[in-house]
């Protein structure tokens, strides 16, 4: 029985803590206060510098650009190599009492939500990201810090962690593994993605100044492929917590078995090839909206997001023609603007990679519907594409790129096999009416995260603790109450969720 099988209470979710109560859009005074907010920083210009226990002034600063009119966001430098060691050398273990630590999360919280106008424009202008996207990816941080906090076990800390987080989550990922890795007590070397090092740089002065020591978390900005290996090989890293691409991760887990520390925890939460099953007697307004959120919603740049969608044939035509009219009604443009549904791609290499996909299946007479994107930004627009089924999709395509393909209901289970057949098992969406089908597919599908009859986005912290199996991730999942026995001295590790 479904029901039986949805945990509740403190003991499955951890200590009873309310969420962030974020900001109502609905409500034109919260608008007016929250526009009041951020309009100072409209032009601002943000320096970003490596924040390490030694002083460093890091590699020439490089222009940071907005990616929806190319503008000057401010200016970054990286840690050398020669900074890393530095940094590896300096690095401790946080020593305060769990309370204390505890309190000093919590205050980080406040500080967070305190420079919400700053955060929002920051996430707008260095991230693409919208109003309502910005709002949330600030709750999420906010409830990851407060989570973690609450739920601190009497464990050891592993040691010294490298937390490597990416550019589509650039402050609720980049928080979230680094409050974690914190709360626990270990010491931590925050290497944000290339892309939003001046929001990865505002995050960690904040929990500077909340009273984390700077020998407990050093901000050490740099490119992959040269500092990668040092951060995540080095035998004075005792774990490595990943979020990005399944092929990183497994370089990363490469680099640590060089190391020569069996047992040194890689936490990864990597890609999807997520999908979605709309069956005949599905709600079709409610599908639409669902399909619309989770294909589309911050351009499509989550791992979480819809890429195939499975309509059954009998509701297919009537799906897609609303489908299509919803796509119509979405407005891309300058993340800034509280009318834009849809920002730009991170940046002009994603931009390409996105539009070469859609020019092969359009020459191949497969695109069903696209929207016109605006000029000047790394922009992509909605776009439908007709597949035979989710075994056509070679890999994730991560854009407002929505694969569709329609089914029998005679081969409902062989549309099960084809998505558990990908080898990814991230989020999953099912639309039906029949209670006993909910059972049957939820029992066969493997996703880590299962969704029916809603949008399969926006996992909520502490309700919905997220992550997947197989190609997407090693779990435990986060903001869930087995995520920080990963970051403990291994005598305390959980090794499945
Ligand atoms: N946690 C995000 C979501 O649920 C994805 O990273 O959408």
């Amino acid at each position: 029985d479904l029901k039986r099988q949805i945990p509740t209470g403190p003991e499955l979710y951890g200590a009873e803590r309310p969420n962030s109560k974020g900001f109502d859009l609905a409500h034109a005074p919260t608008l007016t206060a929250i526009d009041s907010a951020r309009t100072p920083w409209r032009a601002h210009n943000w320096v970003a510098r490596p924040l390490l226990a030694s002083d460093t002034t890091g590699s020439a600063p490089q222009n940071v650009m907005n990616p929806s009119d190319h503008a000057l966001v401010g200016e970054s430098s990286e840690c050398r190599l020669e900074d890393v060691e530095q940094a590896l050398n300096d690095a401790a273990r946080w020593s305060a009492p769990a309370q204390e630590r505890a309190e000093i999360l919590n205050r980080a919280a406040d500080l967070y939500e305190a420079h919400y106008g700053e955060l929002f424009a920051l996430l707008h202008r260095e991230a693409g990201k919208t109003l309502m996207d910005a709002v949330a990816e600030l709750r999420e941080a906010v409830d990851f810090l407060r989570y973690y906090a609450a739920n601190i076990p009497a464990a050891d800390p592993a040691g010294i962690f490298t937390c490597i987080s990416p550019w589509n989550f650039p402050l609720a990922i980049f928080t979230g593994q680094i409050a974690a890795a914190l709360a626990v007590g270990n010491g931590v070397l925050a290497k944000p993605a290339e892309s939003t090092t001046l929001i990865a740089h505002r995050a960690v002065q904040l929990l500077h100044e909340a009273g984390v020591p700077r020998t407990a978390l050093q901000l050490t900005p740099g490119r992959g492929r040269e500092i990668g290996p040092l951060l995540t090989g080095d035998p004075r890293v005792s774990g490595v917590a990943f979020t990005g691409s399944t092929a990183t991760a497994l370089h990363i887990r490469t680099e640590m078995a060089k190391g020569l520390r069996p047992g040194a925890p890689l936490i990864a939460e990597t890609g999807g090839l997520n999908a979605m099953i709309v069956d005949s007697t599905a709600l079709p307004e409610q599908a639409v909206q669902a399909i619309i959120e989770s294909a589309f919603q911050s351009a499509g740049q989550r791992c979480s997001a819809l890429r195939c969608l499975y309509l059954q044939e009998d509701i297919a035509d009537t799906v897609l023609d609303m489908l299509k009219g919803a796509m119509d009604c979405l407005h891309l443009g300058d993340p800034w603007n509280l009318s834009t549904d849809s920002g730009p791609v991170i940046d002009s290499r994603a931009q390409s990679g996105i539009l070469a996909h859609i020019s092969t299946a359009r020459s191949e007479g497969r695109v069903m519907h696209e929207l016109h994107p605006p000029q000047g930004g790394t922009f992509v627009a909605p776009t439908l594409i007709e597949v035979s089924g989710i075994d056509a999709l070679k890999e994730e395509i991560f854009g407002p790129v929505l694969h569709v393909a329609r089914f029998k209901a005679r081969d409902l289970d062989k549309v099960i096999e084809a998505i558990n057949g990908t080898g990814y098992g991230l989020t999953f969406g099912l639309h039906t009416r029949i209670d006993d089908r909910v059972q049957h597919v939820c029992d066969r599908i493997k996703a880590g995260n299962i969704y029916v009859n809603r949008n399969q986005i926006g996992a909520i912290v502490g309700s919905q603790p997220f992550g997947g199996e197989g190609l997407s991730g090693t779990g435990p999942k986060a903001g869930g109450p087995l995520y920080l026995s990963r970051y403990c001295a291994p005598d305390r590790q959980t090794s499945a969720e």
